[in-house]
């Protein structure tokens, strides 16, 4: 087994090579708030064998994927920034919207037979909320001064750090919702009997944690510690 790859962080592992998440996703890895994590420790929570999981690890690097895709470790903050509101941001801006009028449809229309489905709009709505006024701190606050770090003056460089703590915090916050709704639908699953509003609702719920976790573990994993590090580079310079 690869010991590299066993006592490497699950954020790291995927910073290396995003095609790396879709086997986190998978089984169930959280690699985004849970980005910290060794790969060993991670899979002894779950019961996983290190071996195969590496294996599939490293399936993915001779994927044609990883020569295609970005890197985000390297390429400019201002170029990460823009890739996150035109990509994540935008895609939630979308999509929040009429998932939260197809959750209350399908709760109307089947929350006799499955009352889950009332604490499932009831988490959604709070999420929703939540990542809404999230979205507008990071793209008012955070991202204008990251983008203008070369420009901006050291006062409004100090304010960077405790901004990405609060933000840091509300992915937590996001990733406990994740973690409810996926709770509360079985793993996004219909039953049997479930009408095509219904099994609509779980792959759309499905497509939303996926995209959550890719955006979180940009944000977590990528672009705060290269923020945090570019800011203590500067201190260090002025000292
Ligand atoms: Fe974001
Ligand atoms: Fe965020």
């Amino acid at each position: 087994m690869d010991t590299c790859y066993s006592r490497e962080t699950l954020g790291n592992l995927v910073t290396q090579n995003f095609v790396r998440s879709q086997v986190f996703e998978k089984l169930g890895l959280d690699y985004c708030c849970g980005g910290t994590r060794l790969l060993e420790e991670a899979c002894h929570e779950k019961s996983l064998d290190v071996a195969a999981v590496v294996h599939a690890l490293e399936l993915c690097d001779v994927s044609e994927a990883k020569t295609l895709a970005t890197d985000w470790a390297t390429a400019p903050l201002s170029q990460l920034v823009n890739h996150i509101v035109q990509e994540h941001h935008a895609y939630l801006r979308e999509e929040l919207p009429p998932l939260a009028q197809l959750v209350a449809k399908v709760a109307v229309a089947h929350g006799k037979a499955h009352s889950e489905l009332y604490e499932l709009q009831t988490v959604f709505l709070r999420f929703k909320t939540e990542l809404h006024s999230h979205l507008i701190q990071e793209e008012t606050l955070l991202f204008p001064l990251i983008q203008g770090l070369d420009s901006a003056p050291s006062s409004r460089v100090a304010m960077l750090l405790p901004l990405m703590q609060t933000l840091h915090k509300e992915h937590d916050m996001v990733g406990r919702s994740l973690t409810m709704m996926r709770q509360i639908t079985k793993d996004y699953s219909a039953p049997d009997t479930a009408c095509n509003s219904y099994r609509a609702l779980m792959i759309r719920l499905l497509r939303l944690e996926k995209d959550l976790h890719q955006h979180v573990h940009k944000e977590n994993n990528i672009l705060f510690p290269r923020v945090q590090r570019r800011v203590q580079q500067e201190r260090t310079l002025l000292a």
